[in-house]
C-alpha cells in the first residue's frame, strides 16, 4: 500500500533536490559507520526534505534482530550519535521506514530474502522500485555482495528503476586489489551503476594544487581572485571525457583545475 503520510516540516532551509523515491539497503547495519555517520546523515537529508516521502531503509548483518528490535537499536544509538538537537516526529517518520533482515553475506539465502523484502518494502513504501546497496561493511566482502545481488537480479535495471551500489572506502587495498575488485564489479553492474567513496583518493591531488601555489615563488602572486576567471570541476563516467574536457579548458582559461568526488576510472 502506498504511503500518503507527509514529511514534517524542514528544520533547516532545504540547499539541493529532493531525492529520487528509493530503497537504500546498508549491508552492514550494526557497524560502526552505519550508526555513527549513516544514519545521522540520512536524518540531517530529512531534516532539510531532500529525502523523498517514498524513501526506506533496510539493514542487514548477521545479528538477528526483529524490525523493531532494530529501531529500538538505531534509537539508542542515534541518541549518542545526532549532531545536534532531535526532532522526535521526524525521527519516528524516519525510524518507521526501518526494516531488517538478518543473515551472513556469504549465504545465498540471505539474497533471496532480501530480495523478498525489498519487494514488500518497495510496495508499503511506493520507492518506486529504485533500489541503492551501500557497502557499509568489510572490503572484502564488496564484490561478492555485488555477484550475489546480481545472481538474484537485484543489478538488473529494467522498466526505468535504476538500481546502484555505493562502494565505501577503502576501494581496494593497493593497484592490483582495487583492479581485481574494479574488474568483478564490472562483471555484473555497469559503470554508471557503481560508485566509489574514497576521499583519500582526492586528497593528495588537492593538497599538490595547494604546495604548487603556496610554495612556488611564480604562482603564489598570480593564482588567486584577480587574475584566474573559472575554476572547472568535471564529472564524467568516463575517464576519456574528463581529461579531454580539462585539457581542452586549460588551453582556453587562465587556469583551470579538476577534481572528480566520485572516481570512476574503468581502466583501473
Ligand atoms: N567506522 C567508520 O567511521 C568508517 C569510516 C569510513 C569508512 N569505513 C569503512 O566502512 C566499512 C565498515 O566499517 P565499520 O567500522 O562500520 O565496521 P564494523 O563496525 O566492524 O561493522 C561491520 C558490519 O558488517 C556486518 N558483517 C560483518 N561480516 C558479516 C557477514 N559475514 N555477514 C553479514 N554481516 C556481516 C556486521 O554485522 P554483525 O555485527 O551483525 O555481525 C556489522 O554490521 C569498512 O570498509 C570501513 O573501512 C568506516
Amino acid at each position: 500500500m502506498a504511503q500518503t503520510e507527509v514529511l514534517p516540516a524542514p528544520i533547516k532551509p532545504r540547499v539541493g533536490r529532493t531525492a529520487d523515491p528509493c530503497v537504500m539497503v546498508i549491508f552492514g547495519f550494526s557497524g560502526d559507520l552505519t550508526r555513527r555517520k549513516l544514519i545521522p546523515a540520512l536524518y540531517n537529508l530529512a531534516s532539510q526534505q531532500l529525502l523523498a516521502q517514498e524513501f526506506a531503509v533496510i539493514g542487514v548483518g548477521r545479528t538477528p534482530m526483529s524490525d523493531d528490535d532494530a529501531r529500538k537499536k538505531l534509537t539508542e544509538d542515534f541518541k549518542k550519535f545526532a549532531s545536534g538537537a532531535i526532532d522526535a516526529k521526524l525521527w519516528e517518520w524516519f525510524v518507521r521506514r526501518l526494516h531488517y533482515v538478518s543473515g551472513d553475506f556469504g549465504d545465498p539465502a540471505t539474497f533471496d530474502n532480501l530480495k523478498k523484502t525489498l519487494a514488500k518494502v518497495d510496495q508499503e513504501h511506493n520507492s518506486h522500485g529504485n533500489y541503492f546497496f551501500y557497502m557499509a561493511t568489510a572490503p572484502n566482502y564488496f564484490g561478492d555482495i555485488v555477484e550475489r545481488l546480481s545472481t538474484v537480479g537485484l543489478m538488473t535495471e529494467e522498466n526505468a528503476h535504476w538500481r546502484r551500489v555505493i562502494i565505501e572506502k577503502p576501494f581496494g587495498h593497493d593497484l592490483d586489489s582495487a583492479k581485481a575488485l574494479n574488474k568483478q564489479l564490472l562483471k555484473v553492474a555497469s559503470e554508471c551503476q557503481i560508485y566509489r567513496i574514497d576521499h583519500y583518493l582526492g586528497k593528495e591531488t588537492v593538497q599538490n594544487i595547494l604546495a604548487l601555489r603556496f610554495a612556488n615563488g611564480i604562482f603564489e602572486p598570480i593564482w588567486n581572485r584577480r587574475y584566474i576567471d573559472h575554476v572547472y570541476r568535471f564529472r564524467s563516467p568516463k575517464p576519456s571525457a574528463w581529461r579531454n574536457a580539462a585539457a581542452t579548458t586549460m588551453g582556453r582559461a587562465p587556469c583551470a583545475t579538476w577534481c572528480r568526488t566520485i572516481s570512476c576510472s574503468s581502466s583501473l
